[in-house]
């Protein structure tokens, strides 16, 4: 059975073993662990045995969450990892009673099929913002209107 988790230290040393293989590239440890040390931050991780198939987090603002990261291992993808990781992050903000939004790239379209079923709305554009050239679309879940 998959279990979500908060993300601790030791958790952050196996990632960071097979963060750049199993994972995305999109981040460094460094980048990671400063964000695990942060007292604005929030990170959970999917566990089954001991491993770890998937891992995101949070950043908790003045006016509401945003979401950071959302990953799962490439082996494990389109298996209800992703969606457990969301459900997590929502019932984070859902607490503290404040909306929950991120910024995704237009062209990556299992995360905003996820988002979707998810109830995010687009609420935005931000153009070219990913490498100058594709754009991010801001997706935003209300709790708070
Ligand atoms: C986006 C990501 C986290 C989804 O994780 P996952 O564990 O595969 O997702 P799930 O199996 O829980 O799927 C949940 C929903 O996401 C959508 N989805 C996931 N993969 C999809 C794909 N390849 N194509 C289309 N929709 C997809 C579907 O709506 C799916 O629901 P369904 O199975 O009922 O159709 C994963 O693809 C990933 O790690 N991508 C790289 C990192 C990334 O881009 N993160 C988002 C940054 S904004």
């Amino acid at each position: 059975m998959v279990k979500i988790e908060e993300m601790t230290f030791e958790d952050f040393e196996k990632i960071k073993a097979i963060l750049t293989t199993e994972f995305d590239e999109f981040w460094t440890p460094s980048i990671l662990k400063s964000e695990l040390e942060s007292k604005l931050s929030k990170y959970v991780v999917a566990k089954q045995d001991g491993n770890i198939l998937g891992f995101a987090g949070v950043i908790m603002l003045p006016d509401d969450v945003e979401i950071t990261n959302i990953v799962t291992k490439k082996t494990e993808r389109k298996k209800g990892i992703g969606k457990l990781l969301l459900d997590k992050l929502i019932q984070i903000a859902f607490e503290l009673e404040k909306d929950i939004s991120l910024e995704v790239n237009e062209k990556n379209i299992p995360a905003i099929n996820l988002y979707k079923n998810a109830g995010f709305k687009e609420v935005g554009i931000r153009k070219k913002y990913y490498n100058g050239s594709d754009n991010a679309i801001i997706m935003t879940k209300n709790f708070t209107i």
